[in-house]
C-alpha cells in the first residue's frame, strides 16, 4: 500500500516505521524543516527504542522517505495518517489548530480517492467534523472523489512504542463504513492474530475510548498515590499492598506503582481535556478532577519530604538522578522532576542533575534554569551519576532507569555530604540503601 503520514512526532514516525518495516511505501511529511532534514539524513530527533533500526532498514531499502511537501505526501497516498500533535492550549481545551490546519489544506489538495485515518487524539465529535468539513469541500469544488474518514486512535507508549504497535492490545476503527472497516482490517492484516480484538466502531466510541483508556490510567496512579500515603500513616508497605492488589484479575497487576506521580505528554493533557469535555457536557467528573489533584499533590508532598530531611533548604545542595517523565525515553514534558526541580530553585537550593538520556533535553527545555551557575544556586548538569551524588545533602531518584540499580552505593555513600537518599519511584532497596548507611525514603514504603 501507498501510505501518507503527516506529522512526525513519536507516534505519526513510529507509524509510518511499522507500516513500512510490513512492506508499505510510506512518505511521511512535517512542517518542521530541521525534523525532517535530520531524518533524511538518517537520525531520529528523540530516543526510541528499536526505533533507529526500523528506520535505517527501511529507508536503506527506498520505501520509507520524509518531505515537508504536502503535496508530495499525498501524490500517491491511499491512506493518509494524521498524527499532527494536540497539544494542551492555554485555556486547557485541546489545541486543534494543527489538525484543523491539516483537514483545511486536504480540502484543497486532495485529488485521489483516499481513506484518512485520525490518530491523533482528539475529543469526541472532531473525527466526524472533519469528516463533515471534506465533504463539504469535495462537493464545493464539483470533485468526484471517494475520501472516507476513519478514526484509529493509538495506544502507544513512550519507550515501548515500536512493540505496543506491533503486538497492540486492541486495535479500535472507528467507522460506521462496513466498507471501510475492512479496509483498514486489511492495512492491519499482519498485526492481527486470535489473541488481539479489533473494535468497530462509530467515531465517537473510538475517540471517547482513547481519553476514558488514559484517564483510568492515570486514575490508577492517582490512587495508589493516595493508598501510599495511607500506608505511610499506618507504616504500611504500598508495594506489598499493591502487589497483593494485583493477583485480583479483576484490578490487574499493571499501573499500580506509586511514585512521583504521571508526567507525559498525554496522561496531564488527556485527563485536563476530559474533565473539561465532561463539564462541557454537564457532568461533574469527579473521579478525573481528583485524579489531577493527587497528581498535583504529588509535587507538594515530594518537596515536604525533602525539607523535612534537608534543613535549610536555601543553599543546600540536592543531588537528582533521573528527569525523563518514565525510562526509556528523553522526554522530558510535564515530568514531575523538572516540577520539583523548580520548586527547588525558587528556595534557593543548587541541584545537581544527570539522566541517562534526557540530558539534552534537559538543557533544551530548562531555558528558565539558571544552567552550571554558582555552584550552590542554579542547576548543574552532571554527565553521570556519581558526579551527581557528589558533595549533596540528600539524593532524590526521580526515574527508574535501571543504571540507577546497578551504582555502588557503598562509593556513593562515600561521595555525598549527608547520606539521604529519597526514592520517589520507590524503585532500590530500602534494605540495600540501609545497610550502606543511608536515610532511605520512597512514596509509602516502610
Ligand atoms: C500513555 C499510555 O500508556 C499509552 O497507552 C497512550 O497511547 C499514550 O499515553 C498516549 O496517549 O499517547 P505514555 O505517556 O508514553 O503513554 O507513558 P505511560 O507508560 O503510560 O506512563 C505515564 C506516566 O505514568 C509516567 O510518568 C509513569 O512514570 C507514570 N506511572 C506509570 C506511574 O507513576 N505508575 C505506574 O504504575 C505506571
Amino acid at each position: 500500500m501507498n501510505i501518507g503520514i503527516i506529522g512526525v512526532g513519536y507516534v505519526g514516525l513510529v507509524t509510518g516505521a511499522c507500516l513500512a518495516d510490513q512492506g508499505n511505501n510510506v512518505i511521511c511529511m512535517d512542517v518542521d524543516a530541521s525534523k525532517i532534514s535530520l531524518l533524511s539524513g538518517g537520525r531520529i530527533p528523540y530516543y526510541e527504542p528499536g526505533l533507529p533500526q526500523l528506520l535505517e532498514r527501511n529507508s536503506a531499502a527506498g520505501n520509507l522517505s520524509f518531505t515537508t511537501d504536502l503535496s508530495l505526501c499525498m501524490k500517491s497516498a491511499e491512506y493518509l495518517f494524521i498524527c499532527v500533535g494536540t497539544p494542551e492550549g492555554e485555556d486547557l481545551f485541546t489545541d486543534l489548530r494543527a489538525i484543523n490546519t491539516v483537514t483545511d489544506n486536504l480540502c484543497n489538495l486532495l485529488e485521489r480517492n483516499v481513506v484518512i485515518v485520525v490518530k491523533s487524539t482528539v475529543p469526541a465529535g472532531t473525527t466526524r467534523k472533519i469528516y463533515n468539513k471534506l465533504q463539504c469541500a469535495l462537493r464545493e469544488s464539483h470533485k468526484q472523489l471517494e475520501v472516507e474518514v476513519v478514526s484509529n486512535p493509538e495506544f502507544l507508549s513512550e519507550g515501548c512504542a515500536v512493540e505496543d504497535f506491533l503486538i497492540p492490545d486492541r486495535i479500535v476503527i472507528g467507522t460506521e463504513n462496513g466498507h471501510l472497516s475492512e479496509k483498514m482490517t486489511r492495512l492491519y492484516q499482519n498485526f492481527i492474530n486470535e489473541k488481539i480484538p479489533v473494535m468497530h466502531t462509530i467515531y465517537e466510541n473510538a475517540e471517547m475510548i482513547k481519553y476514558a483508556s488514559n484517564a483510568l490510567l492515570a486514575a490508577k496512579i492517582s490512587y495508589m498515590n493516595e493508598i501510599a500515603a495511607i500506608c505511610e500513616f499506618y507504616k504500611a508497605d504500598v508495594r506489598v499492598v499493591a502487589q497483593g492488589m494485583g493477583y485480583d484479575r479483576r484490578i490487574g497487576n499493571l499501573f499500580l506503582k506509586a511514585g512521583a506521580g504521571y508526567g507525559g505528554s498525554c496522561f496531564p493533557k488527556d485527563t485536563n481535556a476530559l474533565l473539561l469535555l465532561g463539564e462541557q457536557a454537564g457532568c461533574a467528573p469527579g473521579i478525573v478532577r481528583e485524579t489531577i489533584k493527587t497528581n498535583q499533590n504529588q509535587i507538594k508532598l515530594m518537596l515536604e519530604k525533602i525539607k523535612r530531611n534537608v534543613e535549610p533548604l536555601n543553599g543546600s545542595m540536592i543531588g537528582v538522578l533521573g528527569v525523563s517523565f518514565k525510562p526509556e525515553t528523553d522526554d522530558i514534558r510535564e515530568a514531575p522532576a523538572v516540577a520539583v526541580i523548580e520548586q527547588l530553585l525558587q528556595e534557593q537550593a543548587g541541584v545537581k542533575v544527570y539522566d541517562p538520556r534526557a540530558m539534552e533535553s534537559f538543557r533544551r527545555g530548562s531555558a528558565k534554569f539558571e544552567l552550571e551557575s554558582e555552584p550552590d544556586h542554579g542547576v548543574i548538569c552532571c554527565s553521570n551519576a556519581y558526579d551527581a551524588c557528589t558533595n549533596v545533602e540528600c539524593i532524590v531518584l526521580f526515574t527508574e532507569w535501571k543504571e540507577f540499580e546497578k551504582l555502588d552505593f557503598g562509593y556513593v555513600r562515600k561521595l555525598v555530604s549527608k547520606p539521604v537518599f529519597l526514592d520517589f519511584r520507590n524503585f532500590l532497596s530500602p534494605e540495600k540503601l540501609r545497610g550502606h548507611g543511608f536515610v532511605y525514603e520512597g512514596i509509602g514504603v516502610r
